[in-house]
């Protein structure tokens, strides 16, 4: 699975937290794009989708929220609940985003501008593509 958690250093003090990104310095690429996801209503599970060739760093910077994380042959779940820490996901992987608290804000730099034609959005299709990648 080609998923992982970084850790980002916070910088506080008395006033409170900061956390700062920087392209290549603690992000994994270069950055062409940021979202973020917000007011999602409750039971509302999206994303069900993976990339051909997109890398996606994703961070709750408020709340909490789930992800299924899927690579045609193993699938696990990550709960990201915390801003010093994000998602890294690159490669084939069917993601779905779920759980989301009320409050959640789930920010997600990628190393592309959007681009509809680099969506999978049918798994069974998905599942094509991995098997094809590996012959
Ligand atoms: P969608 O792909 O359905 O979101 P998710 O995968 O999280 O369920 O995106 C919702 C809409 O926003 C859809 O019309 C595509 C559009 N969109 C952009 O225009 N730019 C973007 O960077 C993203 C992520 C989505």
């Amino acid at each position: 699975m080609s998923s992982k958690l970084i850790n980002f250093k916070t910088l506080g003090d008395d006033r409170g937290s900061l956390i700062a990104l920087e392209e290549n310095y603690n992000t994994p690429f270069a950055i062409k794009r940021v979202y973020y996801i917000f007011d999602t209503k409750a039971g509302i599970r999206r994303g069900y989708h993976a990339h051909l060739d997109l890398k996606q760093l994703a961070i709750c910077v408020k709340g909490s929220c789930k992800f299924l994380l899927d690579d045609g042959e193993r699938r696990e779940t990550i709960e990201l609940s915390t801003p010093n820490q994000g998602l890294l996901i690159e490669g084939l992987v069917w993601r779905e985003m779920f759980d989301f608290s009320e409050d959640c804000v789930l920010m997600v730099l990628a190393d592309e501008h959007y681009d509809e034609d680099d969506y999978i959005r049918d798994y069974k299709k998905f599942i094509e593509v991995v098997k094809n990648e590996k012959k």
